[in-house]
């Protein structure tokens, strides 16, 4: 039996983690210019891949080695690169796809303020902010091609996510089902078509809820969803037996979380149930994806995740009370709340 590989030296995983920006960049730039979509019929070399995508071959070449080190493609002797299953999710066309997310990571909006972490951290305060001089959603309302990105992105996160919330939770008691802070309304159209009964709302910034409407009508659901736009700090759609809100409340702070949960809370009526869909924070410190995200909330928008206490604490200062917490088989908890 081999005997199993020793761990690499201290100074090997410290210089991977501290030049993590050069793995950052790399895929960004593999994922912006197609390079896994120019893949999916077969493997090609860099020459072939520069030319179809109009890049520097040598340039490419060195892209493609160091992600072929990390396990995103796969290299033959012939200097052939082929997708890994990491790297298949980097196509546009498949499901789960992080093309989009990994493009916009390098997007100036998102990349920028991260050069400023430790501004942030010195003052607590989020960097995006101090950078561009409002908040990123509506810095992303006024910027149509970096929000459809964005918007891209959510909805792919979405599809890896749903099947989990899915396989999780027991949506069939619902037969309205509000969607805040929607998107493009990838997880309400999986739960309708996994429940034919149920009618949904997707609900968003106007812009963003164009969008969902063509998603909709994608699906074959106008029937029994619509999309609705506003601002759900102000007011949120009534006649929902279930709001579900994912991955609204860890972007905000306490205060301005507490407003969209109060916004829900004048909504739902007294019967009705609200599912906070989030990573959870687990106890220790043990990897955990939220702890990265955590970070990305803090520089990007004054958000974070929380624990499930402080989830209680969240919700109870808007009227609800922390009913469970159900667990999926991915990194996701469904918080469920009811009205007090
Ligand atoms: C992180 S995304 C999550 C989208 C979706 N729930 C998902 O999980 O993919 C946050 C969403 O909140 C929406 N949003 C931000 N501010 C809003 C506001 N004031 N009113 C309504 N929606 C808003 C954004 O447009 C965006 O779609």
């Amino acid at each position: 039996m081999p005997s199993p590989a020793a761990p690499p030296p201290p100074d090997a995983v410290l210089f991977q983690m501290v030049f993590g920006k050069a793995v950052t960049q790399a895929l960004s730039v593999v994922a912006r210019f197609g390079v896994a979509d120019h893949l999916a019929a077969g493997p090609k070399t860099a020459d072939e891949l520069a030319a179809a995508a109009g890049l520097n071959p040598g340039h490419l070449y060195r892209v493609l080695r160091a992600l072929a080190g990390l396990g995103v493609f796969a290299a033959d002797d012939a200097g052939r690169f082929a997708l890994t299953p990491v790297g298949n999710l980097l196509r546009s066309d498949v499901p789960g796809s992080m093309r989009a997310v990994a493009t916009y990571v390098c997007d100036p909006w998102s990349w920028t303020p991260w050069g400023d972490l430790a501004g942030c951290v010195r003052d607590g305060r989020p960097a995006f902010e101090k950078t561009f001089g409002e908040g990123v959603f509506d810095y992303l309302g006024k910027h149509p091609d970096e929000a459809a990105t964005f918007d891209a992105g959510m909805t792919g996160f979405s599809q890896q996510e749903t099947a989990a919330v899915l396989r999780a939770y027991d949506f069939s008691p619902y037969r309205t089902i509000v969607d805040v802070g929607g998107g493009h309304g990838a997880l309400l159209l999986s739960i309708l078509k996994a429940y034919p009964a149920a009618r949904g709302v997707v609900y968003d910034a106007p812009q963003v809820a164009a969008g969902a409407t063509g998603a909709i009508r994608a699906a074959g659901l106008a029937d029994r969803c619509r999309a609705e736009g506003g601002d759900f700090f102000t007011a949120v759609p009534p006649g929902g037996d279930l709001y579900v809100l994912k991955h609204i409340i860890h972007d905000w702070n306490d205060a301005r979380a507490t407003a969209i949960l109060k916004a829900v809370r004048a909504a739902i009526p007294p019967a009705g149930k609200l599912l906070v869909v989030e990573m959870v924070v687990p106890s220790g410190f043990g990897p955990h994806p939220s702890h990265v995200l955590d970070l990305e909330m803090m520089v990007l928008c004054d958000g974070k995740e929380r624990t499930e206490a402080e989830y209680r604490d969240l919700l109870a200062g808007a009227g609800f009370r922390l009913a469970r917490v159900v667990p999926t088989d991915g990194p996701h908890g469904l918080v469920e709340a009811i009205p007090v």
